[in-house]
């Protein structure tokens, strides 16, 4: 046997050991492998409903230049026929190609069914190495769901949350079993009392009354053969809003007593298949959670707790039965997302005991999510949690930046408050289920005595759990900390839809959302949630283009907030995931609606420039007219647009939306732009970035406009006096302008107004305002002016998507070695692997370490200053180098 084929045999054996018990990884041998296999954006999916899936993986391969020069992709239905590569449901051939995202294009996918499959890639030598991973169907059509949507049959107004129950057993034994669930409101799943899964304030909220979302689950280790319990709680969620607040909620079209469908598909060893189902067999009762508001808070009366409830042997035979219901939405759709889940555990830092009825913990820092208290007490004692994000000078909780926008109708449901009335039993621990909150501080007061120490409360800090994908590190402990910062209020404004605080508000405002697009790509692989809430868009979009300013909405926002500064989400985020990701869908996905969303701006506003919009919100001092903002922004998506069509070879959108760009540009120049002064109207700092970061100014004035900018910082002692849509522009303006120092010191400087003021004074999230004592808008949770996140890494790191060859498959490299700062490092890992980019200053010089991840390459651009040159291994380079993957050290003297 020549050394070729025993490897090859080594190599199928390894396979074939590593697929009998597992199935589904990355396969371990040394060189070149497949890794991070991906369907859908996730691992190994489960309940999946598109018919073509999206299969992506990356090359692990650190060896200089390392590129996959061909891959093979199969797909079957049992493990081992991607071996002998028979019955075969798709076969790719082996494609000479880089590619790592293919579009699934083989036989129609069928429900309920477990796909593996093979990526067979080939390195730049020719060697093949494979690595499987899998894939599982749920219900693919609505015609395929056997359960009827029940409820209690109780009124919208009904404020305890139901239980629901039903017994059932298994015929024979059970080879794998799984549950489906859709929700109108929230619902927590429990088999033989445990909850199933560890998803929170699930499923996701939608536009109710046109989709709900359903969640799949394995639970085939929950059920044992006999008899088994399962148990429903639901919640209002957004589905039953009872709260009152400015944005009516209360008042939604959808608004319903929550309700629920469930298929539990038991699939037995001899083949034979059972679902378990939702039917008119399911009796109901109340349950202790006496309230539960996801905007205001949950209360719970531990004297109505119905122990072992959703076990086998509990008597329900005082419970009623449940009623049918009529579905909430024409459509289901599986929720294929990363979940919002209790993240991270936080520790109480600090208690201050007032007095034995009144307690105030500090998390030390702020969070979206909940708290869990322990307590014992007399039976009827009452025990408030009041949730803030800070304290009068007295200590105690202070509300009043949080709860203006709320409009109780009476004092039952104070904000933010949850209540726990005790049993008089052993300690008990409670944590509201169905809502979260903004908060550091937690002030506990009790009807009788209590007694708490530190370690009494813990915070969970919840968001869409989406995994970590960047890194910032520098020596300045301030940059550092405003990073951690942008990276909190983006998690905290994650709940499968982006919002602007976990506190007032919890809407899905579009402009904060596509201002900080670019801070949660850097940091997070978030693309699930920004699909998802990309399809809300669509769901929400009137006939005539026009979105609303909240998404998703029970109808407030279409007339107010909604101009193309806030809704151009419908364009600034698919290009953005395209960018990142590389991943075109979402551009498909959303191209008529794009084209419908321009076309109405257009049909307003036929000068070419546009009215519409709120401008530039909450600023320092300076705010431009709403024409000359919203008319940037207007330019921004026909920009998108046209470069959209172009990709999708649509020529003639292509040339319209470019023509549709053009006159703007002119129409937005001639009106604002002094040509003999580089100044663009008056002059403020955000009328001079936002054409330079959005490519409105004409090329030769460019240098002009620059440094017009740089001296209107300057005067202010390098200081922003900016709102929100200059937020976004100021600092890429700077530095992409040759002015990167002075941005460094604007995103850098700790006097007011400023980011580092802010984190000066405490801060560990972003704030809403630039001045920390301001009476309105200052929620200490927003993300609306998180651009500076994302700036670190393309204006300090330089780490930026090339247009090009999105998804990173070749990365701009072009860092910005800043006076003042010693030491800076960016990582970004993106879809073929982690890009570094780190600095250090030495002597006169610099060394510059970067890493490109396999089978991607870059293009570095060396900031040179005078006579310095950029050395590699001795030898001299040009100031713009073509590198391929891996890693690299280069020293600039
Ligand atoms: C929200 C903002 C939002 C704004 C729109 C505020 O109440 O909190 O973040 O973008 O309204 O005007």
């Amino acid at each position: 046997m020549n050394m070729k084929l025993i490897i090859k045999c080594f190599n199928a054996l390894l396979l074939l050991l590593f697929l009998l018990p597992l199935g589904q990884q990355a396969m371990a041998f040394a060189g070149a492998k497949p890794a991070g296999l991906r369907c859908e954006h996730l691992v190994r999916p489960l309940g999946i409903d598109v018919p073509n899936p999206r299969l992506s993986w990356l090359l692990s391969d650190d060896r200089l230049g390392a590129l996959q020069t061909a891959y093979r992709v199969t797909v079957g239905r049992d493990s081992s026929a991607l071996l002998s590569k028979k019955g075969l449901i798709w076969d790719s051939g082996k494609v000479l190609s880089s590619t790592t995202l293919l579009t699934y294009k083989g036989k129609d996918l069928e429900a309920f069914t477990k796909y593996y499959w093979l990526v067979e890639i080939w390195d730049k030598e020719g060697k093949a190495a494979t690595a499987v991973s899998s894939f599982e169907t749920g219900m693919m059509t609505i015609a395929n769901w056997k359960g009827a949507w029940i409820s209690d049959g109780t009124d919208i107004k009904a404020k305890p949350a139901p239980y629901f129950r039903k017994v059932f057993s298994t015929a024979k034994k059970i080879k794998s079993a799984r549950a489906y669930i859709a929700c109108g409101g929230l619902y927590e799943l429990y088999l033989n009392g445990e909850k199933v899964g560890n998803h929170r304030l699930d499923p996701m909220f939608t536009r109710f009354d046109r989709r709900v979302l359903y969640v799949s689950y394995d639970v085939t280790a929950q059920l044992q053969n006999g008899k088994n319990a399962v148990g429903v709680l639901l919640g209002n969620g957004w589905y039953n809003h009872q709260s009152t607040a400015v944005w009516d909620f209360h008042k939604a079209p959808w608004r319903n007593r929550p309700t629920f469908c469930l298929d539990i598909r038991l699939t037995y060893e001899d083949g034979t298949v059972e679902t378990v189902s939702t039917d008119r067999d399911w009796k109901t009762s109340l349950s202790p959670i006496v309230f539960n508001s996801i905007y205001t808070a949950e209360h719970y009366d531990a004297r109505l707790e119905q122990k072992g409830w959703n076990t086998v042997d509990f008597d329900d035979s005082k419970w009623k039965t449940a009623g049918l219901r009529t579905s909430p939405a024409g459509v289901l759709s599986a929720q294929v997302m990363h979940p919002v889940r209790n993240v991270e555990k936080i520790p109480a830092v600090s208690v201050n005991k007032v007095n034995d009825t009144a307690y105030v913990f500090d998390l030390g820092r702020n969070i979206s999510g909940v708290s869990q208290i322990r307590v014992k007490g007399e039976a009827g004692t009452v025990v408030r949690l009041k949730h803030a994000e800070r304290l009068y000078k007295n200590g105690r909780a202070d509300m009043s930046n949080i709860d203006q926008h709320y409009r109780p109708t009476d004092d039952t449901d104070p904000f933010q408050v949850d209540i726990v009335t005790l049993n008089g039993g052993a300690e008990q621990s409670f944590m509201p289920l169905f809502n979260y909150k903004g908060f550091q501080y937690v002030e506990v007061t009790s009807s009788k005595p209590i007694q708490l120490t530190k370690e009494s409360l813990t915070g969970y800090f919840m968001h869409s759990d989406v995994p970590v994908a960047g890194l910032i590190k520098s020596s300045n402990p301030t940059l550092d900390k405003l990073w951690f910062a942008a990276n909190n209020s983006y998690l905290s404004n994650l709940f499968g839809y982006p919002t602007d605080c976990p506190t007032r508000e919890k809407n899905g405002w579009t402009g904060d959302a596509q201002i900080a697009v670019e801070t949660g790509l850097m940091g997070f692989d978030g693309i699930t949630i920004y699909e998802k809430w990309l399809t809300d868009h669509r769901d929400e979009q009137q006939p005539n283009g026009v979105l609303p300013s909240i998404i998703p909405t029970d109808g407030w926002g279409y007339d107010w907030g909604n101009g193309p500064d806030w809704t151009s989400t419908i364009a600034v985020i698919p290009w953005n995931i395209y960018l990142y990701y590389g991943d075109d869908k979402i551009l498909r996905s959303n191209y008529p609606n794009m084209k419908r969303y321009v076309d109405h701006i257009t049909d307003i506003s036929p000068s070419g420039l546009t009215t519409w919009g709120l401008g530039d919100w909450v600023p320092v001092s300076d705010k431009p007219p709403v024409e000359f903002t919203s008319s940037v922004y207007y330019y921004a998506d026909a920009v998108i647009l046209s470069k959209t069509a172009k990709l999708l070879n649509k020529t003639e959108d292509y040339q319209k939306y470019a023509a549709l760009a053009a006159k703007i540009r002119t129409a937005f120049n001639t009106k604002f732009l002094n040509t003999s002064t580089g100044i663009y109207r008056s002059g403020m700092q955000t009328e001079l970035c936002m054409p330079l970061y959005w490519g409105l100014v004409p090329d030769a004035m460019k240098a002009k406009v620059a440094a017009n900018l740089a001296k209107k910082v300057e005067a202010s002692n390098n200081h922003l006096d900016v709102g929100l849509l200059g937020t976004k522009a100021i600092l890429g303006a700077l530095s992409e302008n040759g002015y990167a120092d002075l941005a460094y010191k604007v995103a850098a400087q700790e006097t007011y107004p400023s980011w580092g003021w802010w984190i000066v004074n405490g801060a560990t999230t972003l704030y809403e305002n630039w001045r920390i004592d301001a009476k309105n808008d200052i929620s200490l949770n927003h993300i609306m002016f998180g651009e500076v996140g994302a700036w670190l890494y393309k204006g300090l790191g330089g780490i930026k998507a090339d247009e090009q060859n999105p998804g990173f498959k070749n990365v701009i490299l072009q860092p910005n070695f800043v006076a003042g700062l010693d030491h800076f490092e960016a990582r970004h890992d993106g879809p073929h692997g982690a890009i570094v980019s780190s600095w250090t200053k030495s002597g006169n010089g610099v060394v510059y370490e970067v890493a490109v991840p396999a089978n991607s390459t870059a293009t570095v651009y060396f900031p040179l200053q005078g006579a310095q040159k950029v050395y590699r291994d001795g030898k001299v380079l040009t100031a713009k180098t073509e590198i391929g993957a891996g890693k690299y050290k280069f020293e600039i003297r």
